[in-house]
């Protein structure tokens, strides 16, 4: 499926600007020492692109804000929610749906009441506030995915599956009545944005469904995940992205979803279970911490948004753009000699920071030493997944290293034009050209849950 033309083009007008800030070097010193070396904590103002994430930071089209204005803000019984409703059945064919302020809600929720202590809940790479939500409730969270997924050199179509051997092989070990449900993340957010195949999601559900497991999507980015399916797997090809993503959830019980993402909104998600009783007492826990189950901690105008959003988000001009372009970057950094995790994810290219600055070891976080010199270099914020975000203290003072130290470029939807992501090459690049004088961190704060959110650090002299 050959592009007729070599250039991207947006497949969009702008119609509204928003102005970004222009900053000196000595400037974002300032800011970043401030900020405890943290990029959370900077004030967005002082970013000139922002890169930390895709989740909420989408431009919202016109029919979007059209759709806003006419919402139903009713407590119960809103028309906006049973439009929404409507959205999510015709591509997910869930039976309950159930809203939620964002994708951690649904999380929440669901291993609350689903999950119990001890026992074990396999993924491809669970996410981050997937892996803490689990474990707050002192459940498992088993990371599953290929070895190939472990390899960022290493090119393979769909690096996000999971290793089907493997979770034979634990159901054997842990027992079926040890594992609530079966996770597969789409795509995999913390292996480096790569997508699972059909026949492995088909195959995952398959050995759940044998040993009487659920089978539960994280189905943050479904549709780039259905467009690497129709480009990168034999069968695909003419099938819309409509279509895949309907083949994908009809091999699932049921989703987790942060609408920030694929569901083009800037706040919003929700859980859909086809499980009456556990969709049940999933609404009853929503009553208590989210909201009514018509609303769920969200406004009427956001369930407008997210209706509209999953039907723009499956369009194919959409898609290509999305895709092309997050390659886009990826080839401009691999010319520029900056190594990364190959092939490109969609929602972001990851720069391989272990291996670009083999000097900081994983003690002296290696990648957010990077991320941190991006800021100061050209007013970049990216964000570090590696040994900050995963690393565990353990009792003696020591911490174990994350398996990969990467520094995600994460593009925002529709947000950001070609020149913008021509300068960010030449930013990488620069730093790329002085990376050896780059110095490591330690910490002097941290929050024993999802720590690199708050975290406070030093530079190591
Ligand atoms: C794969 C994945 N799952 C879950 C979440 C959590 O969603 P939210 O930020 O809406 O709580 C994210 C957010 O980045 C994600 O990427």
């Amino acid at each position: 499926m050959k592009p007729e033309f070599r250039t991207i083009i947006e497949p969009f007008r702008v119609k509204t600007v928003e102005p970004i800030k222009f900053t000196t070097r000595e400037h974002r010193e300032k800011c970043l020492k401030a900020a405890g070396y943290n990029l959370f904590t900077l004030h967005a103002e002082d970013v000139l692109i922002d890169l930390l994430t895709d989740s909420g930071t989408g431009a919202m089209s016109a029919q979007q804000w059209g759709a806003m204005m006419v919402a139903d803000e009713s407590y119960a019984g809103s028309r906006s929610f049973y439009r929404l409703e409507a959205a999510i059945q015709n591509i997910m064919g869930f039976k309950n749906i159930i809203p939620t302020h964002q994708g951690r809600a649904a999380e929440h929720i669901l291993f609350t009441i689903a999950a119990k202590p001890g026992q074990v809940i396999p993924s491809n790479t669970h996410f981050d506030t997937t892996r803490a939500n689990i474990e707050y409730g002192g459940t498992e969270a088993r990371d599953l995915v290929i070895p190939e997924g472990r390899q960022p050199d290493l090119i393979h179509p769909f690096k996000g599956n999971m290793d089907v051997e493997a979770l034979r092989q634990m159901i054997a070990e842990v027992g079926r009545e040890r594992i609530p449900m079966v996770m597969l993340t789409l795509t995999n957010n913390s292996g480096g944005g790569q997508p699972v195949s059909m026949d492995n999601i088909r195959t995952v559900s398959q050995i759940a469904h044998e040993n009487g497991i659920p089978l539960i999507i994280d189905a943050c980015r479904f549709a780039e995940n259905s467009w690497f399916i129709k480009l990168r797997e034999e069968g695909y090809a003419d099938k819309t992205p409509l279509e895949i993503a309907r083949e994908i959830f009809s091999y699932a019980d049921g989703c987790t979803m942060s609408a920030k993402k694929d569901g083009l909104a800037n706040i919003g998600g929700f859980l859909a279970l086809n499980d009456d009783g556990l969709a049940q007492q999933c609404r009853n826990l929503l009553i208590l911490t989210e909201g009514f189950p018509t609303y769920g901690g969200l406004a009427g105008y956001d369930m407008e948004a997210i209706a509209q959003g999953l039907h723009e988000v499956l369009q194919e001009d959409y898609l290509r753009y999305r895709i092309r372009s997050t390659a886009y970057l990826a080839d401009g950094l691999v010319a520029a000699g900056v190594p990364i995790v190959q092939p490109p994810g969609g929602h972001a290219v990851y720069i391989d920071a272990r291996a670009m600055l083999p000097h900081i070891p994983s003690s002296q976080y290696p990648a957010q030493a990077l991320a941190a010199e991006l800021y100061l270099e050209g007013g970049l914020r990216p964000v570090e997944i590696g040994s900050l975000m995963f690393g565990k203290p353990q009792p003696d003072g020591s911490e174990t290293a994350a398996a990969l130290e990467l520094v995600r470029l994460t593009i925002p939807r529709r947000v950001y034009t070609q020149s913008h992501i021509d300068y960010v090459i030449e930013v990488i690049a620069r730093v790329n050209a002085h990376k050896d004088t780059i110095k490591g961190f330690r910490i002097t704060y941290q929050a024993p849950f999802l720590r690199h959110f708050t975290i406070q650090l030093e530079p190591v002299e």
